[in-house]
């Protein structure tokens, strides 16, 4: 923002945020519904910003504390709009704002997809006559005002759909809400509205239209990609806009060389990164403020929200990843989740079924299958066997597990926090650890195992008919007792 005593400034982009949105049945105002992880009207803030605007001032009404509230850290001006009357109505409330300024970038908040090109193709376009604004071809433009040209093509006037006839609501080409205008000029024209129209409104487009009657040449800017025009009135609008954006973000990211197998199935927030030689299968989520390095492969499934991986990480389908972050080479998946304040190093492998919270993993450590490891740290190399449980909630606090470096952790392991198992130290499987495991010892916490001989047969009679239907019997699985080992840590 640039704003000094000696020189007013230029050029001010006006948001008009402040109607209610009928149309979207909604208790939330319109323009903060989200689409790309952002609301409506953040997404045209941005646009403005990226067009070099020296002020942005949002004009607010309906909801206008909770809107406020929402976009308080943005660094904009709002100007209230009291009672809804109409785009013209509030446009007309900058009357006392913008004093002196030249060109005022109007914009409609609920229009997502507008680029800064767009703004400043229209404000050049704008200097070589009176104004400008933005036009789009559309087959489905049932809600947007149809602009009418002259004989020569300038603009004529634009008509509402409320107020169009049938010849009028065959034009396909519609306004997309987006203007630049003289300060001053537009307005003169915003004094002079009346509200004599279906909505009974006053309508910013009536005062560009009477602009154009008075002969100044509204110059018309084409936009080639019709979904900058897609102003939010329904829930259908809605939809369309995020898949306008989820699609827009495809592309930008196929040209940046990132393979996207379906990308009409990706949802990929704006501000996402992902790296060059990335492979993203079909239906990957990666929202919010996540950053993906180059050379990992993301299988089908995969959601990820404010997360970072490094290179070449695999994450395998169906996979889960929430405010972690995965060093260089991990291979985590299928059926994984990583849950917030999850650092895993380099070259750590989770598999199926193993749950990851505020846990820190060194490099090359494994968790194959079935484990949950909250609030714990993890040595380099430590095998995490099948069945591990940190009990890291004693249903008041958390506690903290500590496992040393190349440690082994047998299956079924219950290490009941808080503990520490030492480096080199392997537990026995099934065994529920409560003390400290010392470094490079063994610790088993079951009862011995006992074989009774001839059980079968001493049990007498029964058991050869329980046999001839598949009943299972006996007490254990029939493995010998697994020695000092600590069952299969998985691969
Ligand atoms: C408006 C245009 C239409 C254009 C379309 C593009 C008018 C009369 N019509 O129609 O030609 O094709 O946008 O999206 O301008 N707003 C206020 N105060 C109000 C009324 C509206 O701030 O009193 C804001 C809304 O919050 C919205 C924007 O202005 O962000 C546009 O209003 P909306 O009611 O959506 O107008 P459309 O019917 O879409
Ligand atoms: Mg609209």
């Amino acid at each position: 923002m640039r704003e000094t005593d000696s020189q007013l400034p230029a050029r001010v982009a006006v948001i008009l945020a402040a109607g209610e949105g009928t149309r979207m049945q909604s208790d939330l105002p319109k323009v903060l519904h989200r689409v790309g992880g952002k609301p409506l009207v953040a997404h045209v803030i941005a646009a403005a910003r990226a067009a070099e605007c020296d002020r942005v001032v949002v004009i607010v009404g309906h909801g206008a504390a909770e809107v406020r509230n929402v976009l308080g850290e943005a660094g904009v001006e709002f100007v209230e709009q009291a009672e809804q009357r109409g785009t013209g109505h509030a446009l007309e409330q900058v009357r006392g704002l913008v004093q002196g300024s030249d060109m005022l970038l109007v914009l409609s908040g609920d229009a997502p997809l507008v680029r800064s090109s767009t703004l400043r193709k229209l404000a050049s376009a704008a200097r070589d006559g009176w104004g400008a604004i933005a036009t789009a071809r559309m087959d489905e433009s049932e809600s947007l005002g149809r602009v009418v040209r002259d004989q020569e093509g300038h603009l004529e006037r634009i008509v509402e759909v409320a107020d169009a006839d049938p010849d009028e609501l065959a034009i396909r080409e519609v306004n997309a809400g987006l203007y630049a205008l003289p300060a001053a000029g537009i307005l003169d024209y915003l004094e002079r509205l009346r509200p004599d129209n279906a909505k009974g409104e006053l309508y910013l487009t009536d005062a560009v239209g009477n602009a154009a009657r008075d002969g100044r040449v509204v110059a018309i800017v084409d936009l080639e990609d019709s979904d900058e025009a897609l102003g939010v009135n329904t829930r259908p609008d809605l939809a369309r806009a995020q898949r306008g954006l989820w699609r827009r973000k495809a592309r930008a990211l196929m040209n940046a060389g990132v393979t996207l197998l379906d990308p009409e199935s990706t949802r990929i927030d704006l501000d996402v990164e992902v790296g060059r030689d990335t492979v993203i299968h079909s239906s990957v989520s990666l929202l919010g403020a996540t950053r993906v390095g180059s050379r990992c492969e993301l299988a089908t499934g995969t959601w990820v929200r404010d997360s970072e991986l490094a290179t070449g990480v695999s994450i395998q389908p169906y996979t889960v990843v929430d405010g972690a972050r995965i060093g260089s080479d991990c291979r985590v998946g299928p059926f994984a989740r990583l849950r917030p304040g999850t650092v895993l190093e380099p070259g750590v492998k989770i598999g199926d079924f193993v749950e990851v919270k505020n846990s820190h993993l060194g490099p090359g450590v494994k968790a194959g299958h079935l484990a949950y490891l909250g609030d714990a740290e993890v040595g380099e190399r430590s095998n995490i066997g099948a069945g591990v449980i940190t009990c890291n909630y004693d249903g008041e606090t958390k506690h903290q597990t500590r496992i040393g470096r190349d440690a082994f952790v047998g299956s079924d392991t219950m290490l009941v926090a808080p503990v520490e198992v030492g480096d080199g130290a392997t537990t026995g499987a099934g065994s529920a650890i409560t003390q400290d495991v010392p470094p490079g010892s063994l610790a088993v916490e079951r009862s011995r195992q006992r074989n009774i001989a001839d059980w079968k047969k001493r049990r007498g009679t029964g058991d050869e008919e329980r046999g001839a239907r598949g009943e299972e019997r006996g007490t254990g699985s029939g493995k010998p007792e697994a020695g000092g080992g600590g069952g299969d840590g998985g691969t």
